[in-house]
Order: C-alpha cells, then sequence, then structure tokens
C-alpha cells in the first residue's frame, strides 16, 4: 500500500484487470506500487501526470524501477507540462506551485527532465508537444 503527500491510497492491483495482469490487444495491465516494482518486458512505459507529482527523490525511485524493467529497446514516455524557460506567463506555472502545495511535487522544464532522466539510466530523446498543453517527454535507456 503506497501513500501520497496528498493522502491518496493505493491498494495495489485496484480492479480486476489490473489484478488479473489482463492483456487487451497489445495492451497490458497490472497492478502494483510505482515505488515498488514495475512490470517488465514492455516496448514502451506511458507514463500520465504521475511525475509531476513527485519531487526528484521519488520521481528517481519511480524512473529507477523502470529502468530495471525495461528491455533496451523500449520506450519510456511522460505526459506532462513542460514548463517554458523565462518569466512568461503560462498555465503550467500556476499547476507547479498547486503540485507544490498539494503533492509536493512540480512541473519541470525539458532541461529539468532531461537531467533527471539522465541520473536515473535515460537519454532524453524529444518533447513532442500535443495541441493542447501538455507534451510527451520520450526517453530510452542510455
Ligand atoms: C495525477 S494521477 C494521474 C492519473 C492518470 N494517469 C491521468 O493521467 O489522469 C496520479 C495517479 O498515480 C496513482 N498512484 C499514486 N501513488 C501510486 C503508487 N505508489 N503506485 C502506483 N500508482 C500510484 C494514483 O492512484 C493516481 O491514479
Amino acid at each position: 500500500m503506497a501513500q501520497n503527500s496528498g493522502g491518496g491510497r493505493l491498494p495495489p492491483g485496484r480492479g480486476s484487470a489490473a489484478r488479473d495482469g489482463r492483456r487487451r490487444g497489445p495492451l497490458h495491465s497490472e497492478g502494483g506500487d510505482f515505488f515498488e516494482t514495475a512490470p517488465d518486458g514492455a516496448d514502451a512505459y506511458l507514463l500520465g501526470h504521475i511525475v509531476h507529482d513527485w519531487d526528484d527523490a521519488r520521481a528517481g525511485l519511480i524512473l529507477d524501477n523502470l529502468r530495471r524493467a525495461m528491455p533496451a529497446g523500449a520506450k519510456l514516455l511522460l505526459v506532462e507540462y513542460v514548463l517554458p524557460e523565462g518569466d512568461g506567463a503560462w498555465f503550467g506555472k500556476l499547476l507547479d506551485v498547486h503540485m507544490m502545495a498539494v503533492t509536493g511535487g512540480l512541473e519541470r522544464t525539458a532541461a529539468e527532465y532531461r537531467q533527471l532522466f539522465a541520473a536515473h539510466g535515460f537519454r532524453l530523446t524529444r518533447v513532442v508537444p500535443t495541441a493542447g498543453d501538455i507534451s510527451v517527454i520520450e526517453g530510452v535507456p542510455a
């Protein structure tokens, strides 16, 4: 059982698909605590709005577990708001303050994601913007 600083408790393997490790086409669903483990052998690992919940130390634990579980050719894909450099106003900066107050997490710049990846065995390969404010941050095992 894990608990974040926002107080949300996560029962391991909540939901039958997560409990059963069910496969649906190429997708595989598996429950667990991302501070303890990660599913091994996947082609890609997609984390939507996960890493921004955590400071660098806790985010690093998640990345370490993914790095151990990932095959050499796999991709790490984070869906997050990527802060622009500079002092201009931007929605993600408001969310950065919110994350700091609510979860102890933070929004990061591309350079900060690159640094976080590098510290945990990944190389940031690209940041892909979307039609909205979020981006996909792609990494591969270094
Ligand atoms: C901000 S939500 C993002 C949810 C979803 N991926 C999305 O993009 O809407 C963070 C998620 O992390 C999950 N979570 C929190 N601590 C966890 C842990 N230790 N292991 C696995 N999942 C956890 C929460 O249950 C929640 O679903």
